[in-house]
């Protein structure tokens, strides 16, 4: 089925961003895969797509009313006044009521929703009646503890059937969820919780993750200390760890759920009502409350999931992707929920017991669809054939990856190993701010290149420009942007408008822009390049620099901090920190690993650098800019062809160089 070609290789720069291209394989999509799927040809891929961007608000009408459940019809597709949108205007609907209620209505009650299993090896499964009694139960309870529509609740969970149940009960009563990852420190939860003015936080005594529990009822704890905006917290009992419950504001979900009436009508919200809040690195200040509003997201999410992985009611579709990810929300949750499927959850972690675990989930749940991310395809292509090679995974039809550029060797072998070569991989490109996937290839429809998105999804205008806003010829690279409005796109920034403004609608005027370099070949097929700002992309997930040099600067005994990253074979990017100290203090290794442990306690363990280095000065401009493109170099291990004529101090870079641990 691979159609091998000559290896080529292209060149190509702008001002900021320079390729090279070896991969040119091209894997036509299986015949039989094509024949069953939604999309069936390029052709009726290129005719639905023109005319989604020629007319979006005829297609966007017509995919609102399939494939969403109004209480009340909208009036008007699209309400443009650039850079703000609203869709669906006039309309209401339910997120839960589209998720549940009415797969129950149509008979589906009994089909499975949810499969779930925990670390240890407990599993549940949840048919979609029970998925709508308990997200009622919780709606009521939330509705008991004083939430009404427009508050926000925070939810700081394992990955256990309540995170998806809790999410959806917000959704029920109008109220907006925000996720926070459960591997995050109570000091970024509190930071979240004060950003948003969370009155309820739902939690867990504890989560499963390598053996180890993961107390987070007690990072709560010490997060709420100072979150005045909370007066309650709902705790599940999931490791029977013991935990401080104060009377009045802690609430066991069992007992407190036990009470609750398991009907609950759904809130009747306006297609603009917002939906969530999820936060995520930029690449200055504090994280940006990412804001999502109901009707156009839940299109946005359901008719991708759809789409891109043809999604079919027999089909058993596993997003490894934890809740506190954008990838959470529309894969694991609102995406295939919407369609009727029957997910699949997992708790912990891909080696526990051993790298088997993955293929033996696989297996037992008969998983037909998979979407993960390059990181976790890297470190299982590490660890070996022979861990896939003991399960059947002929259940499989369809794999995706998301979160970073796949190499071509990691989808090789995504491929080949655990694809067994029949299954087409779809590379799916999309942001938190996007809300669903923009460029990924159908998987009945379009060719895939190892390494490359290839094409937009319907209605996704994207571009590649240069700095002035001018579009690069093609094998050039440039700035993504996007040019026309999509309903699941981000409203604003969470109180901050005009950062939101500042941020993806100022760079090149009147078109959004992604933050990522691109460049598109001659067939037209897209190649993410990466991050152009000071975002790191640590195993797919955002991190800030700013927000890790903080933390380092954090610490007593520093002066200053930079962080860069460095490219690394399992994360995609590590973290590398250059610092200085206070006056009198030396460096040593245990200094090195006191501040790697601040970081993480600061932040969270995904945040903890892989290499310190200490430095007498950091490399400035003579305004008194940190070079980081230079630091970048020192990092890799790169000589540096980079410009120094306005570096300070050259000697400060033969120094950083000279202080590595490796
Ligand atoms: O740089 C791109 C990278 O991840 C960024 C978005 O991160 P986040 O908002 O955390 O969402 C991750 C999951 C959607 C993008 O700006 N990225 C995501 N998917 C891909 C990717 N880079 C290359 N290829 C992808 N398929």
């Amino acid at each position: 089925m691979a159609i091998k070609k000559k290896s080529e290789k292209i060149s190509a720069s702008t001002d900021a961003i320079t390729s090279s291209l070896k991969e040119t394989r091209v894997f036509a999509p299986p015949r039989e895969f094509a024949k069953n799927a939604h999309i069936k040809s390029p052709a009726q891929y290129q005719k639905l797509w023109e005319q989604s961007v020629k007319k979006p608000e005829v297609f966007w009408g017509k995919q609102a009313k399939e494939n969403l459940e109004w209480i009340k019809p909208f009036k008007k597709v699209l309400q443009w006044k650039a850079p703000f949108a609203k869709w669906f205007t006039g309309g209401k609907l339910n997120a839960s009521a589209n998720c549940i209620d009415r797969h129950v209505t149509a008979g589906l009650g009994n089909k499975a929703a949810l499969i779930w299993e925990g670390e240890p090896g407990d599993s549940r499964t949840l048919t979609y009646q029970d998925l709508l009694r308990e997200t009622s139960k919780c709606a009521n309870a939330l509705k008991a503890l004083g939430v009404t529509p427009g508050d926000r609740v925070a939810i700081y969970m394992p990955l256990i059937p309540e995170t998806v149940i809790a999410m959806l009960a917000c959704a029920r009563v109008g109220a907006m969820h925000c996720v926070v990852f459960g591997g995050f420190s109570s000091e970024a939860l509190a930071d979240r919780i004060n950003d948003c003015g969370a009155s309820v936080v739902i939690t867990a005594d504890g989560g499963y993750r390598k053996g180890a529990v993961v107390a987070l009822k007690q990072n709560v704890d010490v997060a709420i200390e100072r979150c005045p905006s909370v007066s309650h917290v709902l705790v599940v009992r999931r490791t029977g760890t013991l935990v401080t419950m104060q009377p009045a504001r802690d609430h066991w979900w069992g007992e407190f759920l036990g009470r609750m009436s398991s009907h609950c009508p759904p809130y009747e919200a306006d297609s603009e009502h917002p939906l969530f809040l999820l936060y995520t690195s930029g690449s200055t200040g504090k994280p940006k409350g990412i804001l999502h509003t109901t009707g156009g997201y839940l299109l946005g999410a359901a008719l991708s999931a759809k789409i891109v992985f043809d999604l079919k009611p027999s089909d058993t579709f596993w997003c490894t992707a934890d809740a506190g990810w954008v990838t959470g929300h529309s894969y694991l949750a609102y995406g295939p929920l919407a369609n009727g499927a029957t997910i699949v959850m997992y708790e912990g972690a891909p080696n526990h017991p051993d790298w088997g675990r993955l293929w033996s989930i696989v297996e037992k749940h008969r998983v037909s669809i998979l979407y993960t991310a390059p990181t976790a395809i890297r470190a299982c292509l590490r660890a070996g054939d022979s861990w896939p090679a003991k399960h059947d995974l002929s259940s499989l039809r369809l794999l995706g990856s998301v979160g970073e550029p796949i190499n071509p060797e990691a989808w090789m072998w995504y491929h080949e190993v655990i694809g067994g070569g029949r299954c087409p991989i779809v590379d799916t490109w999309w942001q938190t701010e996007t809300g669903s996937i923009m460029i990924s290839p159908l998987p009945g429809a379009i060719p895939q290149v190892p390494g490359s998105a290839t094409k937009p999804f319907f209605g996704v205008f994207p571009d590649i420009v240069d700095k002035n806003g001018k579009p690069v010829p093609a094998g050039s690279g440039g700035f993504l942007v996007i040019r026309k409005p999509w309903p699941s796109m981000l409203r604003t920034i969470w109180g901050d408008d005009e950062r939101y403004k500042q941020q993806y609608w100022s760079q090149v005027p009147g078109v959004y822009f992604t933050g990522d370099g691109a460049r598109r070949d001659k067939k037209g097929n897209i190649w993410i390049m990466g991050r152009i700002d000071d975002v790191l992309n640590v195993s797919g997930h955002r991190l800030s620099t700013m927000e890790v040099e903080s933390a380092l600067v954090s610490h007593k005994l520093v002066a200053e901090a930079a962080v860069v990253g460095r490219p690394d074979e399992l994360k995609g990017e590590g973290i590398v920190a250059f610092v200085t100290l206070q006056v009198g203090f030396s460096a040593s290794d245990a200094l090195r690993d006191e501040l790697k442990k601040h970081v993480a306690v600061q932040i969270g363990a995904l945040a903890r650098p892989d290499d310190i280095r200490f430095a007498d000065a950091l490399p400035k401009t003579r305004s008194g800019k940190i070079m980081r493109r230079l630091l970048r170099d020192v990092a890799a291990g790169r000589n540096s062809n980079q410009d120094t004529s306005t570096l300070e101090d050259l000697s400060v870079v033969a120094a950083l160089r000279a202080d590595s641990e490796d």
